[in-house]
């Protein structure tokens, strides 16, 4: 049977102390349903069905990218009333995995296990043992150690109360056994709730075993109900990220201090410094350096290219062996070619770098392509843009370009040119020319500067 996947997240958040629906929140820079939405994926979910609530229609439409079907409850009557609302969109023969939009972090090998185990024994039940269970459904068992019902805390006795091992709400079962019992629930509760948790005493009247399994790690199960706790989980992630790079062979100075917001791939020898950030989807080749404090997103560098300290690259390719920083920027559309030097205060943006070349010091080059060995002087400036338009700057191999230029686009230098410093350059320059615009010198000797007045 194929798998259908429920995903509540029709729920406030009042504590997340916040206009945003909770389940928008993020965590490692996604939405923390959509981690959800994406494990499902992972698990060859055949449909998904989000049931949103809280928060009218932001949730949906921040998530319009994702492809699943999203179930309106209009009113958050319980737990069993938000997964009733997705059943007429479940087809007949299908297994249905129940998860929460506010617990992010279940793992693929977790959901698989409690699957397997609903497709053998009919329910599947994930449960953990928790020091503190306060707030928790209880789960109540025979003398034979079999599952008979689960009890809310609110609803529960004292000694109900003792019990340490609890409800984390995810659970799996056929759509034919839920909907029918789903049709049976009250809300003769403490809550006045329509209760999920109710369906496991049906199963058992049943006479269904509720197979049980716990996560590997508690934070697994872990819910975001306040902003204490979406930290605590980001930082469960990232230990976990970092523990995923280590272990993968990569060299971190501190896996402490790396933020991982996306896809990470790595080659052998990576070794990365701290409080380094990555975003997005990212590729790093082997013997890559990458010093302290920078920021990479979306972005590819390439075997043996060395990030010096405080960098900041998006959407950029950094070619093999090309060294970048410390402090530079390298903006979207930028491609270093292979053995490039991009160096202090520069920053580069929509520009192709040709081998070899060299942008050392304090430039800006915008719209530009840039040939083969050339070198960019300290301090020189692609003007691309007229106020109105952007305009291209194209460089040839081998040219010289002296300090404080400034390059008025669209303009083109060709290749071996030489550029006198302090140049403006505004027409065409030949190959192999010398272009120098800059006003000759003059020198008065013996200059008496003036002097100051006496008040
Ligand atoms: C629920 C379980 C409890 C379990 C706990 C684990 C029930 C009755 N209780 O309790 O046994 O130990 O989770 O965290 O199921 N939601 C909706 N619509 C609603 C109500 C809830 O979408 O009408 C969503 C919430 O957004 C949330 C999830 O369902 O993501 C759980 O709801 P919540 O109210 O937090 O349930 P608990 O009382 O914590
Ligand atoms: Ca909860």
């Amino acid at each position: 049977m194929g798998l259908s996947v429920i995903i509540l997240a029709a729920g406030q958040g009042t504590r997340m102390r916040s206009a945003l629906p909770k389940v928008l929140h993020k965590l490692a820079h996604k939405p923390l349903v959509e981690h959800v939405i994406d494990r499902a994926k992972q698990l060859g979910a055949e449909d998904i069905h989000v049931v949103y609530g809280h928060g009218g229609d932001a949730v949906p439409t921040t998530l319009a990218h994702c492809e699943v079907d999203w179930v309106k409850q209009a009113q958050q009557l319980g737990t069993g009333h938000a997964v009733a609302q997705a059943i007429p969109h479940i087809p007949a023969e299908r297994d249905v995995l129940v998860l929460y939009g506010d617990v992010p972090l279940t793992s693929a090998e977790t959901l698989k296990n409690l699957i397997q185990l609903a497709r053998q024994s009919g329910f599947g039940l994930l449960t953990i043992s928790l020091d503190d269970a306060a707030g928790y459904g209880r789960i109540l068992r025979g003398d034979d150690g079999r599952v008979l019902r689960i009890i809310e805390h609110k609803d529960a006795s004292e000694a109900e109360r003792a019990i340490t091992e609890v409800n984390t709400g995810i659970l799996a079962t056929s759509r034919k056994n839920l909907a029918r019992w789903l049709e049976r629930l009250d809300n003769d509760n403490a809550q006045g709730e329509y209760y999920l948790t109710d369906i496991v005493a049906m199963a058992v009247a049943d006479a269904i075993d509720i197979s049980t399994t716990s996560p590997s790690d508690e934070f697994e199960v872990l819910g975001v109900n306040n902003k204490r706790q979406l930290a605590a989980l980001e930082r469960a992630y990232q230990q976990q990220q970092a523990e995923r790079l280590l272990d993968g062979g990569v060299t971190l100075r501190d896996p402490a201090r790396i933020d991982i917001r996306g896809n990470v791939r790595c080659g052998t020898d990576v070794i990365m410094d701290v409080n380094l950030v990555l975003e997005g989807e990212i590729d790093i080749g082997d013997k890559v350096e990458i010093g302290p404090n920078c920021l990479i997103s979306n972005s590819r560098i390439e075997s043996g290219a060395r990030i010096l300290a405080n960098c900041v690259i998006e959407n950029a390719v950094v070619g093999k062996d090309s060294q970048v920083g410390p402090f530079s920027r390298l903006r979207p559309e930028t491609v270093l070619a292979e053995a490039t030097h991009i160096g202090n205060f520069v920053e580069i943006k929509k520009a192709q770098i040709g081998q070899g070349s060299k942008v050392n010091h304090l430039s800006y080059v915008g719209d530009a392509v840039i040939g083969r060995n050339v070198n960019i002087g300290a301090g020189t400036i692609t003007c691309n843009y007229d106020g109105a338009n952007k305009h291209l700057t194209e460089i040839g191999d081998e040219v010289f370009v002296g300090s404080d230029t400034q390059l008025v686009a669209p303009v083109k230098v060709g290749a071996g040119a030489t550029i006198g410093a302090g140049s403006t350059i505004t027409k065409a320059v030949a190959a192999g020319a010398l272009a120098l615009s800059r006003a000759k010198q003059i020198s008065k000797s013996g200059w008496q500067r003036p002097m100051k007045k006496k008040s």
